[in-house]
C-alpha cells in the first residue's frame, strides 16, 4: 500500500514500510500536513495528529495549523509557498482541494533533471490538484514516494485556466510544516577553493537557510539542508535532508515559528524570480527530495547517494568505473605544447592512468586567462595537428582522451565577442563586471544554445573524445537579456539555467559515450540538477589532501563517493603550500574518482615506481571506492584524526588520516560499520608503496564483526604519532569465507 486514500476521513498516506506522509484535505478544501516521518500502520487513520492545540482541525489562528502548499494573505502569517499575482494585481488566494490521481511509476518535469525509475514497480505518485477558482489557477502538487527508500520527491506545477495572464512571484518545490523545532540545522557551506564546510546550528526563533543569487547554486552554498534531531549523528538518530534538483537560485530555509513548530522550504530563489503565466500556459518548479533516516546521518547520506547514483545518473558512465585521469591544469596551466603533453601522457601510460585531460587553453590564442573564450578552435601555435592530431596520438600511446571546455562563456578579447558583442549577458546603457576577464553568454536565448551546441558538437565529433569537463568560471551579475519583454526580465536567470540543461541535454544525448564532469571553478554548481548529466563533478580546485578530508566529508552529506573528482596533486601544494607524503595525498583521492593534477615528467623514479603501485591497488579496489556505501566514521578525536569506510559486497576499506601528531596518547578504537556481527574478517594494510614501520601490522589478522563494530579497531597511536602529521593507512577487511564452527 504504497499510497492509501480514505474517503471518509479524507487523509492521503504514503507508506513504504521505512516512512509515513500522511496529508489530509480539511473542511476547508486547504491541504493540511498531518505527519513526516519513521512509519505508521498504514491502514489506519490519524484524527489526532491533525488537532490543533485547541482540538480543532483548523485553530481559528491559521498559523497554528500545518500547511501542505501555504498560500499568504488569509491569517497564516508564515512565509507562503507561493504567490500568485492575479490581473487585478491581488495576490490572495486559498486554493482548495479540487481532484487527485495516484498511480506507478513517476513522471518526469519537461526541460528540468528529476529522478526517474526504471520499471513502474519502483515507485507510486500522488498528483493533487488544488484549484482557485476566481482566477481559474490550477496547482498540482506531485508526491512519489519510493518503493524502496524512505524519499520523496515533490515538485509543483502551476496552471493558469483563467482569462488573463497572472505573475508567479514565488513557487517553491516543497514546504513542510513540522510540529516542533527540536531539530538543529546543518548546512554545507564555504568559498571558492573552501566548499562544502558543515555548518550546524540549532534552530530557534526566526529564519535559518541558505540561498544563491550567483546565477549557479555557487560555491558559498548548497542546495541541501538537514534537520537533525539534537542527539543524532552520523551513527544513530532520526534526521530529515532535503535537497533541491536544481543548477540556479535558489533558498532552502527552516522558518521557526512563535508556537515552536517549523516550516522549511526549497526552490527557485523568489528574491531573484517571477514567472509570467500566459492564459494556458503551466510552469514547472524544480523537483525538491525529502529524505528520512530513523538511524542517523549515515543512513540519510546512503539514500542520498543511492538515487543520485542509480536514479538521477543517466547513460552508460552511471554504472560503469570510472577511469583514473591525468588532468595537465596544475602541471602546466597555460603554458604547453603538443610535445610537453605527449611527455607527460606517455609517462601517465606507463603509471597505469587510463585517461588523459587537456585542460584550458588548448582554444583561440589563450596564454592566460585573458582571452579566446567563445573561440573554440584549436590554437596551432600549440597543437599543430589540431585536437584530431593530438586525440589520435594520446590514443596511440594507450589512453583515452578527454578535453576541457567553458561553454557559456566569452571573453571580450575573442572572435565570438567582435561578431556578437550583444550575446554577453549585460543592461544596456550600463557598465558590465568582468570577473576572470570574462562575460557570461545569454543561455537564455535559444539561437545562443543552438550556435554553442553546433560549435561544441562540432569539436566533439572532430576527434576521439571519450571525456569533457565542462567548466563555468564566473557567476552572472548585470542579469538582463535582450531577448526578453520588460515584463519577463525576471525571469531571466531561471531561463538561463534551463538554456544549460538544454545544452548538457543535447550534448549528452548527442555523445552518449563521453564522461562528462561538471566544474565551475571547482565546486561552484556541483548540485543534483548538474549530476542528472554529468555524473562526476570537480567538487573543488583545492586539491591540497588535508583539505580534501573536510570538503569530502561535507560533500558526502549528500553526493555520492562516484560523483567526487579526486586529484592527488604536487607538493607543495599550490592552494595552501602544505606539504604531505604522496602516500597521504593518494590515500584521501582513493574515495571518489582518482585522477592525478600534476606533470608527471618531474616525478623521481622512486615516486614513479609507487604511484604505479597506487594506481594498480585502487584499480583493484575502485568499485568499492567509487560506490560502496559510503560511511563517516566517528573518529577518536575529529580534531586529529578523519575516518571513513566504503562497503561493496566484496569488501570493507576504511581510510584513517591523521592530521596532527600529539605525542603520549592512549591507543584509541575506531568503530566500523555495517560488518556482520557472527562473521569473521581479515584485516590487511594498503602497503604504502613500501612504507615500513616495524609495528605496523599489529593490527592485521582475524577478527570478529563484532569486535570491530562494538569495541572497534584498536589503533596504536604510537607508531602512527611518530610518522609526523598528516599520516593514514587503508585496511581492507574482507569477510572470510570459511566461518567459525
Ligand atoms: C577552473 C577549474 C580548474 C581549471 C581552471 C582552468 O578554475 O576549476 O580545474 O580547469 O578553471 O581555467
Amino acid at each position: 500500500m504504497p499510497i492509501g486514500f480514505d474517503q471518509e476521513t479524507k487523509e492521503f498516506h504514503l507508506y513504504n514500510g521505512s516512512l509515513s506522509y500522511i496529508i489530509k484535505i480539511l473542511y476547508t478544501g486547504s491541504v493540511g500536513q498531518v505527519y513526516c516521518g519513521a512509519p505508521l500502520a498504514p491502514h489506519r487513520s490519524y484524527p489526532f495528529l491533525s488537532l490543533t492545540a485547541s482540538g480543532g482541525v483548523l485553530h481559528p489562528d491559521k498559523s497554528m495549523a500545518r500547511f501542505e502548499y501555504p498560500a499568504f494573505g488569509t491569517g497564516d502569517y508564515r512565509t507562503p509557498a507561493f504567490v500568485p499575482q492575479f490581473a487585478d494585481g491581488s495576490t490572495l488566494t486559498e486554493p482548495v482541494y479540487h481532484s487527485h490521481r495516484i498511480y506507478a511509476g513517476k513522471p518526469a518535469i519537461p526541460g528540468l533533471p528529476s529522478l526517474y525509475t526504471e520499471c513502474t514497480d519502483e515507485a507510486d505518485t500522488l498528483e493533487l490538484k488544488l484549484f482557485d477558482e476566481l482566477f481559474g489557477l490550477f496547482i498540482i502538487l506531485y508526491y512519489t514516494i519510493f518503493a524502496d527508500l524512505p524519499a520523496i520527491a515533490r515538485h509543483s506545477r502551476f496552471v493558469n485556466e483563467g482569462k488573463e495572464p497572472l505573475v508567479l512571484r514565488k513557487a517553491m518545490s516543497l514546504n513542510l510544516d513540522l510540529p516542533d523545532n527540536n531539530w538543529r540545522v546543518i548546512s554545507v557551506s564555504g568559498a571558492w577553493a573552501r566548499e562544502f564546510q558543515i555548518i550546524e546550528s540549532p534552530l530557534v526563533a526566526g529564519f535559518h537557510g541558505v540561498k544563491s543569487a550567483k546565477g549557479n547554486s555557487g560555491h558559498q552554498q548548497n542546495p541541501f539542508l538537514i534537520l537533525k534531531r539534537p542527539a543524532a549523528d552520523d551513527s544513530s538518530g532520526q534526521a530529515l535532508g532535503f535537497s533541491l534538483l536544481y543548477s540556479g537560485n535558489f533558498t532552502a530555509s527552516v522558518e521557526g515559528d512563535c508556537y515552536s513548530s517549523s516550516r522549511v522550504q526549497l526552490g527557485v530563489n523568489d528574491e531573484t524570480f517571477s514567472w509570467k503565466l500566459e492564459k494556458g500556459a503551466f510552469f514547472d518548479t524544480p523537483e525538491a527530495v525529502l529524505v528520512y533516516s530513523e538511524n542517523g546521518l549515515n543512513h540519510l547520506s546512503q539514500v542520498f547517494h543511492s538515487l543520485y547514483q542509480r536514479r538521477l545518473a543517466r547513460g552508460i558512465w552511471r554504472d560503469a568505473e570510472r577511469p583514473v585521469l591525468l588532468n595537465n591544469w596544475e602541471g602546466t596551466y597555460f603554458n604547453f605544447t603538443e610535445q610537453k603533453l605527449l611527455a607527460m601522457a606517455s609517462v601517465a601510460k606507463e603509471l597505469g592512468i587510463e585517461l588523459f585531460v587537456l585542460d584550458d587553453g588548448w582554444f583561440g590564442q589563450r596564454d592566460n586567462d585573458t582571452s579566446s573564450l567563445g573561440d573554440w578552435y584549436a590554437d596551432t601555435r600549440k597543437l599543430p595537428s589540431g585536437i584530431a592530431g593530438l586525440a589520435e596520438k594520446i590514443i596511440t600511446l594507450g589512453l583515452q582522451f578527454g578535453l576541457w571546455i567553458e561553454p557559456e562563456m566569452i571573453s571580450k578579447n575573442s572572435r565570438l565577442f567582435e561578431q556578437h558583442p550583444d550575446w554577453a549577458i549585460g543592461v544596456p546603457g550600463r557598465p558590465r563586471n568582468e570577473q576572470r576577464n570574462q562575460y557570461v553568454l545569454d543561455m537564455s536565448r535559444q539561437e545562443i544554445v543552438d550556435y554553442i551546441a553546433k560549435i561544441i558538437s562540432d569539436v566533439i565529433a572532430s576527434a576521439p573524445i571519450s571525456y569533457i569537463k565542462w567548466d563555468m568560471n564566473r557567476s552572472i551579475t548585470e542579469a538582463f537579456s535582450l531577448a526578453l519583454a520588460p515584463d519577463r526580465q525576471s525571469e531571466f536567470f531561471h531561463r538561463y539555467i534551463l538554456g544549460v540543461y538544454d545544452l548538457y541535454e543535447r550534448l549528452t544525448t548527442a555523445f552518449p559515450h563521453i564522461l562528462f564532469e561538471s566544474c565551475a571553478g571547482g565546486g561552484g554548481r556541483f548540485d543534483p540538477g548538474i549530476l542528472a548529466f554529468a555524473p562526476q563533478g570537480w567538487i573543488s580546485d583545492n586539491t591540497d589532501a588535508v583539505e580534501r578530508l573536510r570538503i569530502q566529508s561535507g560533500a558526502s552529506l549528500v553526493y555520492p563517493q562516484s560523483s567526487w573528482g579526486s586529484h592527488v596533486s604536487a607538493v607543495p601544494n599550490h592552494q595552501t603550500g602544505r606539504t604531505t607524503a604522496i602516500s597521504f595525498r593518494a590515500m584521501v583521492a582513493f574515495f571518489g574518482d582518482l585522477g592525478f593534477e600534476l606533470d608527471p615528467t618531474t616525478l623521481s623514479p622512486e615516486e614513479k615506481k609507487q604511484i604505479a603501485t597506487y594506481i594498480e591497488f585502487y584499480k583493484r579496489h575502485r568499485k568499492t571506492f567509487q560506490y560502496g556505501r559510503f560511511f563517516r566514521l566517528a573518529a577518536p578525536d575529529p580534531a586529529l584524526y578523519t575516518a571513513w569506510q566504503a562497503s561493496s559486497e566484496e569488501e570493507s576499506l576504511v581510510g584513517f588520516y591523521k592530521l596532527q601528531a600529539q605525542p603520549n596518547r592512549a591507543p584509541v578504537r575506531l568503530r566500523l560499520a555495517s560488518l556482520e556481527p557472527d562473521a569473521l574478517y581479515t584485516i590487511s594494510l594498503w602497503e604504502q608503496g613500501g612504507f615500513e614501520a616495524n609495528d605496523r601490522t599489529y593490527n592485521c589478522g582475524l577478527r570478529g564483526g563484532d569486535e570491530l563494530m562494538y569495541a572497534g579497531l584498536s589503533l596504536d597511536t604510537t607508531y602512527v604519532t611518530k610518522q609526523g602529521d598528516f599520516f593514514g593507512e587503508i585496511f581492507i577487511i574482507k569477510k572470510r569465507e570459511e566461518q567459525e564452527p
